[in-house]
């Protein structure tokens, strides 16, 4: 089946949203809430913010679910631009987000790069663990 995927444009830069990469880390919500509010429909407004605060919030999605077009060419991993300082925060019900490019080498001895915002698992019961799958919200995961 095809992957659903949702457009939103202004101006030259067109948002690109699949949901079912989301896992739901909230992480555009509280970062853009005049943007991303989840309880609005369409739940994107572009009209919220400027171009430049709404591609900086796109590129801290740590599922690649948000991502963005410029002039209709997608705009690569490397061209956006990063952290330098690697820094760690868990989410309030849900994974811990870590900021900048990093390897992980998960328990089969595989080694992934990963880069800008990268999500792992706390509650234990991802599919796809060391990182979230989302699943957190599926179980009710509550840091008390
Ligand atoms: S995964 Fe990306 S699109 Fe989904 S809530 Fe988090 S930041 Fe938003
Ligand atoms: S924290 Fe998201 S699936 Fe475990």
């Amino acid at each position: 089946m095809e992957e659903i995927t949702k457009h939103y444009a202004k101006g030259d830069i067109t948002v690109v949203w699949k949901p079912e990469q989301c896992i739901h880390s909230t992480v555009c919500w509280k970062g853009l809430n005049e943007v991303f509010n989840p309880k609005k429909r369409p739940w994107i407004d572009m009209e919220g913010a400027n171009l430049e605060r709404i591609k900086g919030q796109v590129s801290h999605c740590p599922s690649g679910a948000l991502s963005y077009i410029v002039n209709n060419k997608t705009v690569s991993e490397d061209s956006v631009a990063t952290e330098e300082v690697i820094s760690a925060e868990a989410m309030k019900n849900g994974p811990l987000i870590v900021y900048g490019n990093i390897t992980v080498k998960d328990s089969k001895g595989t080694i992934v790069k990963k880069n800008k915002v990268t999500a792992f698992c706390r509650c234990g019961a991802s599919s796809n663990k060391p990182f979230c799958d989302g699943t957190h919200i599926k179980i009710g995961f509550r840091d008390e």
